[in-house]
């Protein structure tokens, strides 16, 4: 019998999932939660057809060109500015993403931090562990109001719709939106959102949050010029990439009060947080948990490996980023 073809899965997955993966193909894993470097990534990537991969791992046209065999690389996640995928079509390698399957876990996040954000959940919690809380008084850790507030969601792809729906539908905010481009009219009704431009999201917005992809041109899309133009009694929360806030800028806004307070998921440099940040109480710090119900990541990794079985079984990736090359040079 001939031997199956191989792929490797770049870190710990569930293990029916691999196990579905074995049906089809011979698997190496990293059983580890740890991130192979670029070297030990390319080494273990000699002979593999497909991989499974995460933010983590960047495949570009040096990863492409140091493994001849690889045809197909599904990232765990919607996002995928670990990939280059220009380069990657130019080298005939399909990509593929996780998209739908974690809109909702991940716009019942952000929301999460909205709320923690503005009502100070961890500093108050913080405070009570500390054994500080011997009276009560009544604006200890008043925050700011959520419902009928002014919702700002900057990327307002399938995630921020999500958002804008749970603001508007379930806060009674009034809900503004920028995105690089503007809804359909039937989809801003259904989301209740209003298109505005940048500066006016910026001056507006008492409760902005950032869904927008990562990209060279969005790298610090939220600096100390664009916080400036934030009310003073505004909150910034960030469940997109890290980059696109300026963190050094954000934590000494924060410090000095420019702001009210913050909520990040993600950062410039993680799992590295900027020493500042750690510091500063007014800010609501999470490990890129957004996604992370078992439900969804399941659902998540199940997508990444029926993409690489699709593609590599029938030719027809079920989320491909970069479709227009198969037939029309993909590799074979
Ligand atoms: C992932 C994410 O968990 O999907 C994304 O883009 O940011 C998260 O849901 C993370 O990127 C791991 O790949």
């Amino acid at each position: 019998m001939p031997s199956k073809p191989a792929i490797l899965i770049a870190r710990k997955v569930f293990p029916d999932i691999v196990d579905h993966l074995r049906a089809h193909f011979e698997v190496e894993m990293n059983d580890t939660d740890d991130v192979y470097s670029p070297a030990q990534l390319i080494e273990r990537l000699q002979g593999k057809v497909g991989a499974l991969t995460t933010g983590s791992e960047r495949i570009d046209a040096a990863v492409a060109a140091a493994c001849p065999q690889l045809r197909v690389v599904a990232n765990i996640a919607v996002g995928f500015n670990n990939f280059d995928v220009p380069a990657l079509s130019a080298a005939g390698v399909l990509a593929t993403n996780t998209p739908d399957v974690l809109t909702e876990t991940t716009a019942d996040f952000g929301f999460a931090l909205i709320m923690a954000t503005a009502r100070r959940l961890t500093e108050s919690e913080h405070f009570l562990r500390a054994g500080q809380w011997n009276r009560w008084s009544l604006d200890m850790f008043a925050g700011a109001e959520v419902h009928g507030s002014t919702l700002g969601i900057l990327g307002m792809g399938r995630i921020g719709q999500a958002i804008a729906r749970r603001g508007a539908l379930g806060f009674g905010m009034k809900v503004i939106y920028h995105n690089r481009s503007r809804l359909d009219a039937a989809t801003e009704a259904e989301c209740r959102a209003r298109y505005v431009d940048k500066a006016t999201l910026l001056r507006e917005a008492d409760h902005l949050i950032l869904v927008l992809p990562y990209s060279a041109e969005n790298h610090h899309a939220i600096g100390a010029a664009e916080i400036a133009q934030m009310k003073s009694t505004a909150t910034l929360v960030n469940i997109a990439r890290g980059g696109i806030v300026d963190d050094a800028a954000l934590a000494q806004a924060l410090r000095e009060r420019r702001i009210a307070a913050a909520g990040l998921d993600v950062f410039e440099g993680e799992p590295k947080v900027h020493p500042d940040l750690l510091t500063v109480p007014n800010v609501v710090l999470t490990p890129h948990i957004a996604s992370a119900t078992l439900q969804t990541r399941r659902a998540m990794a199940k997508l990444a490996a029926d993409n690489v079985i699709a593609y590599l079984t029938e030719g027809r990736p079920i989320t491909p980023l970069n479709a227009e090359i198969i037939g029309k040079g993909a590799r074979e």
